[in-house]
């Protein structure tokens, strides 16, 4: 299942994320895996260290590039314009691909650097060698100050989203621009497991909590990239095309939400 991005490129709604996924087997295993039970979209970061495993487990499968959707981040110690080319450069080297599919400033540091790298991620772009571009954790002022100051409108950005922290204000500002959410964290470190409510939920449906939550961030237009490096996991987590959560279950996961952060604060980070 897929969704347009506000340029028109398209993005499949449910990827493999692999935050905390190990370099080298790990990482190969679960990108490989994810491949192979129909994921056709990726999300690594050059912090992870583990864009070579991702990259060799895309070659691997032998999937045609133009069949994936790879996404990677610039990390937050790169801070100008020069050296936001060589990052993304050695970030291609590593994956071994010859363009990104979309590339995101990780975290907003201070609102002049992000504009230098977003500046040299747009020059990326018109030189074709990324399809679309995005952000990642941004708050309504981060977006605004971006928004006044960009050539290319982003399409993403990519925040802590899950049934604790649900984001609907940020959601629609966003959106208000033509800018999609994808969810990081969805499993809420673990404490998802131990909602009663998504536990019923996940009876009723004949599915894993897992599902109902990836299901959930569909429904919402958000773009869903849970983690897993466990094959049996990888291949469940994707088993979310087939059912769909009523307005009123829906509902029971609204009132879920405590606002509460997992994540650093993005307000609130070492610059
Ligand atoms: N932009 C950012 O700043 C940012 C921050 C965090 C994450 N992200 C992205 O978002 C992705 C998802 O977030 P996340 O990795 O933090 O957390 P997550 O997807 O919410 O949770 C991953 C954890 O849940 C476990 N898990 C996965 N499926 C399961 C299942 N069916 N049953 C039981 N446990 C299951 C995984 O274990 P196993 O792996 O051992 O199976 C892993 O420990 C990341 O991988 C990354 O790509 C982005």
């Amino acid at each position: 299942m897929y969704i347009a991005l506000n340029n028109g490129v398209k993005i499949p709604m449910v990827g493999i994320g692999t935050f905390k996924s190990k370099a080298g087997n790990e990482t190969y295993n679960a990108v490989l895996s994810a491949l192979k039970a129909g994921y056709r979209h990726i999300d690594t970061a050059a912090i992870y260290g583990n864009e070579e495993s991702v990259g060799k487990a895309i070659r691997d499968s032998g999937i045609p590039r133009e069949d994936l959707f790879l996404t990677t981040k610039l990390w937050k110690s790169v801070k100008d314009y020069d050296s936001t080319k060589k990052a993304f450069q050695d970030s291609l080297n590593k994956l071994g691909v010859e363009y990104l599919d979309l590339y995101l400033i990780h975290w907003p540091t201070t609102y002049e650097i992000v504009r230098e790298t977003y500046r040299a991620m747009e020059d990326l772009f018109y030189e074709n060698k990324i399809r679309a571009l995005g952000v990642s954790n941004f708050l309504i002022h981060h977006m605004d100050d971006l928004l006044k100051n960009c050539r290319v409108i982003p399409t993403i950005n990519q925040i802590e989203l899950h049934p604790r922290l649900q984001q609907y204000r940020l959601q629609q500002h966003c959106e208000e621009s033509g800018i999609f959410l994808t969810s990081y964290s969805p499993l809420i470190r673990g404490e998802a497991f131990e909602i009663e409510e998504l536990q019923l939920l996940a009876k009723k449906y004949n599915k894993s909590i897992v599902n109902i939550i990836v299901r959930w961030g569909i429904q919402r237009n958000i773009i869903m990239i849970p983690k897993s490096v466990t094959p049996e996991r990888i291949i469940d987590n994707f088993n979310v095309f087939d059912f769909e959560l009523s307005d009123d279950d829906m509902q029971i996961i609204r009132k879920l939400n405590t606002a509460k952060r997992y994540f650093s604060d993005p307000d609130n980070i070492e610059v």
